[in-house]
């Protein structure tokens, strides 16, 4: 495991009040990885990423960096750097001093001081704001600053917390972009913190998906997105339509489950006891409107409860024979020659392929 830049294992963060905020966490990242965290507000993100970094003592379990146990290792001796979202820069110093603070601090012969400062502000395009103090700058260019503050540590692992959340949404999405470039071009570790899931998938080699302090799922944006691995990811990750149902029959890949409303086969990765509590989960992206039913399952009919349209999508909310309201986002092709308006009914169907039961 030479190439492993930080391996979590087993932990935990209990607060001194109690507060059980990480629990038993387990990670691996290459060296070189871009790894995204998401999951809700109080799931223990900025826990998890303050304990790696040193800035929260870890209850139990060890964290490795580069092999070297840092689990007691002070913060300021870690090769780990720090972006927060509130980007905490000096106000009274300007963006050059503010860049170079750190290296001073770390006590750095001033050639060398100098020699990385300018490679940051050059990397960065910050040449022209150099001398400018934060009252004077863009929320992008305080961004970068606090990005060259970082990364003018060189540090093995980039850490960050929600660092573009203060950012409108265009200047995000570029933002965004820079990094992964960015990312790519420095080679290092960067362990990304995010609430949105569609930064988490959008920059993530990986996405490690939280729920109460625990992990749900470790996977790519593709697996995360098509095959999530619990229910608490299909709600949250995607745009899943979700069914219940008692497991019927059941191999080790396939699964069938019988529901209030209908009969319902998808991918399983495992085998469930016969009349297991389950869900079936279907990606919206994946379902057909249909004017006749031809199978006996995989498919549903609702009427149209409610509908908008979003440039090339339809968002349509369905009311189901049991009162429940399940909401389809599709691209508004799939949707031509239907009636759509409210009340009307309509039938969907999907593949058992391209959908999951897991246990509820
Ligand atoms: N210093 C602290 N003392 C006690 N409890 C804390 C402390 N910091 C966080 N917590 C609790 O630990 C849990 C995890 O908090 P954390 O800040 O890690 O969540 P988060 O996933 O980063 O949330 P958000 O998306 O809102 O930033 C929450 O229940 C929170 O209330
Ligand atoms: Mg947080």
């Amino acid at each position: 495991m030479e190439n492993l830049d930080l391996e979590l294992k087993q932990i935990t963060k209990i607060y001194p009040g109690g507060t059980l905020a990480v629990e038993a966490f387990d990670l691996q990242v290459s060296r070189g990885e871009f790894l995204s965290f998401v999951g809700p507000s109080g799931c223990g993100k900025t826990t998890t990423l303050r304990m790696i970094a040193g800035l929260e003592e870890i209850t139990s379990g060890q964290l490795l960096i580069r092999g070297i146990d840092n689990t007691r290792i002070k913060a300021e001796s870690r090769p780990t750097a720090t972006i927060f979202q509130n980007y905490a820069l000096y106000p009274h110093m300007t963006v050059r001093e503010n860049i170079q603070f750190g290296l001073m601090v770390r006590k750095l012969a001033s050639s060398e001081v100098t020699r990385r400062t300018n490679e940051v502000i050059e990397l960065l395009d910050l040449g022209d704001v150099s001398n400018a103090k934060e009252n004077s700058l863009s929320g992008g260019q305080k961004q970068r600053v606090a990005l060259a503050r970082g990364l003018v540590t060189e540090p093995e692992i980039l850490l960050l917390d929600e660092p573009l959340g203060a950012l409108d949404a265009n200047l995000r999405r570029a933002i965004q972009d820079e990094l992964k470039l960015l990312q790519r071009k420095l080679g290092i570790t960067f362990v990304f913190v995010t609430h949105a899931q569609s930064e988490a998938l959008g920059m993530g080699d990986r996405i490690v998906v939280m729920n109460s302090g625990r992990v749900e799922q470790i996977g790519s944006s593709q697996d995360i997105y098509f095959n999530p691995a619990s229910p608490f990811v299909a709600k949250f990750i995607g745009k899943n339509l979700i069914f219940e149902g008692k497991s019927t029959d059941s191999s080790k890949e396939k699964a069938t489950i019988v529901g209030p409303l209908g009969v319902f086969e998808g991918k399983s990765s495992c085998k469930l006891a016969d009349g297991a509590s389950c869900i079936a989960v279907v990606p919206s992206e994946y379902v057909k409107f249909s004017k006749k039913v031809t199978g006996k399952k995989n498919y549903i009919k609702g009427h149209v409860d409610q509908i908008s349209f979003v440039q090339n999508l339809v968002i349509l909310y369905l009311r189901t024979a049991n009162g429940m309201i399940q909401k389809l986002e599709t691209h508004i092709d799939k949707v031509k020659g239907n009636n759509l308006d409210l009340g009307s009914e309509i039938t969907i169907t999907w593949k058992s392929e391209n959908s999951s039961i897991l246990r509820s």
